[in-house]
């Protein structure tokens, strides 16, 4: 790839040097900035062989903006972590660039997929940087799986994030605020959201384009959910009028189980009717094996039903997006 190769790419992508430097940045986790953009397209220095084979990377799909999907539900353990980090898994084999956000000080997804909390937190690179200490976003984040997607983590200094947030002007806003400067360089933004409904949650659901509700099938589980649907409602009344719903994931279901069986018809019977409810994900000591190799349950699964339903979402997000463009042209 020569200069002029590598301006006419930029202007295809309608970015300034700038823009394109954080865009390369985002993408492969390095420092270029405008001025090594303009040497490059001036001929002036060699443009890296990872750079040349990025830009020739077939891509499905480059939208202008991200679409942001916060996965919430403000009870623990019910599966939210294993859907973001599944769901983000699945998208990037799909060819589409995705950006996990830990949302969590418990920092679950940060290691799930292997990254040193500690050592995160030394570098700057974690959620509580990027929204209390102007961390930019693509200066914090880390690849991972192999470079498949980007991971920017959590640390336990995010729980100071409740009270400082708080603190700080439209403070449910800086989480929408930090992410619109990376909006160009992900087609999809996963928010992993902490177990309660707090600034975290608050400032996740005012970034989302829209939500994802993990419900574990079990009894009195899904007694949470209407709190989770009228705090959503509030959101979009209070300022993010466009905020959907993707549906509800039921999670961790023994068929076997008749409580199991009982709880997906009452979840079915009590939403189905306004939200779409996805295939059960199966409880299967797979999942805490994962986490234990530190990878995403859909690459290690031998058996594909049991992450078959995280394929589904991923499918029904690139249809509903495609689905959006189509409405638009
Ligand atoms: N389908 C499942 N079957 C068995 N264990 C699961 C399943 N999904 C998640 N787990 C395990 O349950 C625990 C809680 O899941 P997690 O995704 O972290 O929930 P949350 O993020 O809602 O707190 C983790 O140890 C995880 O490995
Ligand atoms: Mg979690």
């Amino acid at each position: 790839m020569d200069g002029p190769e590598l301006r006419a790419a930029r202007e295809a992508r309608g970015d300034t040097q700038q823009a394109f430097a954080e865009w390369l940045n985002a993408c492969m986790d390095r420092r270029y900035d405008k001025g090594r953009i303009s040497r490059w397209e001036g001929g002036t220095e060699k443009i890296p062989q990872a750079v040349a084979d990025l830009l020739r990377t077939p891509v499905q799909r480059r939208r202008d903006r991200a679409t942001v999907i916060a996965i919430s539900n403000q009870k623990g353990g019910v599966g939210k972590t294993s859907a973001a980090v599944n769901i983000a898994a699945a998208l990037a084999t799909l060819g589409q660039r995705v950006l996990l956000v830990d949302a969590d000080p418990q920092a679950s997804a940060t290691v799930h997929l292997g990254i040193s909390q500690a050592e995160a937190s030394e570098a700057g690179r974690t959620t509580f940087h990027v929204m209390l200490k102007d961390q930019p976003v693509a200066n914090a984040v880390v690849p991972v799986c192999d470079g498949r997607f980007h991971l920017l983590p959590s640390t336990i200094l995010l729980s100071a994030a409740e009270t400082e947030l708080m603190a700080e002007p439209m403070g449910t806003l800086v989480l929408r605020e930090r992410l619109a400067g990376v909006a160009r360089a992900y087609d999809y933004i996963l928010l992993d959201c902490p177990p309660h409904l707090g600034m975290m949650t608050l400032n996740a659901l005012a970034a989302a384009n829209s939500v994802l509700i993990p419900v574990q099938t079990e009894l009195l589980a899904m007694m949470g959910v209407p709190l989770l649907l009228d705090t959503i409602a509030k959101v979009r009344r209070r300022g993010n009028p466009d905020l959907s719903i993707i549906g509800i994931l039921p999670t961790m279901f023994t068929a076997r189980h008749t409580q199991d069986r009982a709880t997906l018809a009452d979840l079915t019977e009590r939403f189905g009717g306004s939200l779409r409810i996805f295939s059960a994900v199966p409880r299967s000591t797979i999942f805490p094996q994962s986490v234990a190799a530190a990878q995403p349950t859909v690459d290690v699964a031998s058996d594909p039903s049991t992450v078959a339903p995280f394929r589904e979402v991923a499918q029904s997000l690139i249809q509903a997006d495609q689905t959006e463009e189509a409405d638009v042209a």
